[in-house]
């Protein structure tokens, strides 16, 4: 009897040693070390761990973007198997439809995920899975900022997309780190330098090219905010919509005809703000230092976006800040300046996509390159990809923000930069629109 016990309970440990093996457990269970590597052989290239399922993001997707900030240090506690789940799925996590979390640009995905713990492995979002890169620690290689227990590499496939595209793709996949990140009390900030980003160390294949790293872990401090809308704004004020982030991430499509050709003012206020505007919350995080948040983050902190609104009325430009008076957590005076009169959209449509001129509402980033310049020159063409992030995080909450309002839009690339500019009355030397973001019913 004893004996029998003794056999069933061993069978019952050698079947579940070797159940974690090939599925990951913990971040613990994933980080063999070298040694134990090379003894039991147990990684090969080709090997998968399943992630388990991702949790149920259930804040509410406004509420996500008024909680983002970037957070710079860690504690030295693990992330669990869950979390990292979690984070990765809504960064670029394929849907029950087949579709990923972020829009196509242009046609195509291109984004590719580098997880980084006491070995390299890949993100692998068809069957949600890491799959073994490289042997080796390269969290805290030179280049890496910030000592965090998970390193999330952000690269893209050359073949797929130019540095430009493939940047902005991942500025999209950067916000859902964000929102997913703060919305399970971890943290998370986009850091990207000059010339080569911390990931290229790692050895990346011929065809992928480095953007940046995004450490994660728990903060050190709480996050901490105090709800103070902005009180001053001359458009409707911004109100919680009833859809999660989990479910937001999952609805979201492109279209490419809307229904009716108007927009109201309380859609527009909200996809707007979405785009570029301040957090109604006041972040209390870093005891002394009392700070309003956009909705995006930026190089530098520099935020040298323009933002313009093209409905069948005329062209607005989207004042978000007058006064900078933040640091006090003061309302900001925000309003739509009116720009030119009349239904520009055929024309704006002439220098992109022809399904644009159907769109109710047209929003445009345009980069005012003259403010990316200040203690850090990074206004050179070759560095153009550094916008290129911000500009597709930005499209990117526009049309997350149009989901949880029951409206759809699109990423669109712009064909004629020099026509645009024109249109928007601007210098095109001076100023590069990125992306028009039509949106609608
Ligand atoms: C493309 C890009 C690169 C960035 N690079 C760094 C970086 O190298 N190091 C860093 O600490 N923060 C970096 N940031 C984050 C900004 O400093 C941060 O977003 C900005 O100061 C605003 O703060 P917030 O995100 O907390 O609102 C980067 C942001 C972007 C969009």
């Amino acid at each position: 009897m004893r004996r029998n016990y003794f056999i069933k309970e061993t069978t019952v440990l050698i079947f579940v040693a070797l159940f974690f093996s090939s599925t990951i457990s913990s971040v613990v269970g994933i980080d063999y070390s070298s040694e134990d590597m090379k003894e039991k052989d147990l990684i090969s290239v080709d090997q998968e761990y399943l992630l388990p399922s991702p949790q149920f993001i259930d804040m509410i997707f406004e509420e996500s973007i008024m909680r983002r900030m970037s957070m710079r240090n860690f504690t030295g506690d693990p992330v669990t198997d869950e979390e990292l789940s979690t984070v990765l799925w809504a960064a670029y996590g394929q849907r029950d439809d087949g579709k990923f979390t972020v829009a196509e640009i242009n046609g195509s995905h291109s984004v590719v995920i580098y997880v980084l713990l006491e070995n390299v492995y890949k993100y692998n979002p068809e069957n949600h899975s890491l799959v073994f890169y490289k042997e080796g620690d390269y969290r805290d290689i030179d280049g890496m900022q910030y000592h965090a227990p998970v390193q999330l590499g952000l690269c893209w496939n050359t073949d797929m997309a130019d540095a430009n595209l493939g940047s902005a793709e991942c500025g999209a996949v950067g916000q859902n780190i964000y929102f997913a990140a703060n919305s399970i009390d971890l943290g998370t900030v986009i850091t990207a330098q000059t010339p080569v980003p911390a990931i290229e160390p790692v050895g990346l294949p011929p065809n992928e090219e480095g953007m940046g790293i995004m450490p994660l872990g728990h903060p050190v401090i709480d996050y901490n905010f105090v709800n103070r809308p902005i009180y001053l704004s001359l458009l409707p004020r911004i109100k919680f919509s009833e859809m999660d982030l989990t479910t937001t991430l999952e609805e979201r499509e492109e279209v490419t005809s809307w229904e009716g050709n108007s927009i109201s003012r309380k859609d527009l206020s909200h996809l707007i703000w979405a785009s570029y505007g301040y957090s109604y919350y006041i972040d209390k995080s870093k005891s002394n230092v009392v700070k309003r948040h956009h909705t995006l983050p930026s190089a530098h902190g520099y935020y040298p976006f323009r933002i313009y609104a093209v409905t069948k009325a005329g062209i607005s430009r989207y004042i978000y800040g007058l006064f900078k008076i933040d640091f006090f957590g003061l309302p900001i005076v925000s309003f739509l300046l009116r720009i030119d009169g009349g239904d520009r959209r055929p024309a704006i449509a002439e220098a992109s996509e022809s399904f644009v001129s159907n769109a109710p509402l047209c929003i445009i980033p345009v980069l005012d390159i003259e403010k990316t310049i200040d203690w850090d020159d990074l206004s050179d063409e070759s560095l153009r990809w550094i916008w290129y992030y911000e500009a597709g995080a930005a499209a990117h909450n526009i049309l997350l923000q149009a989901t949880s309002r029951g409206l759809s839009g699109n990423i669109v690339t712009i064909n004629d930069k020099e026509a645009i500019c024109t249109l928007l009355k601007l210098d095109n030397e001076k100023f590069d629109p990125m992306f028009i973001i039509p949106v609608g019913k």
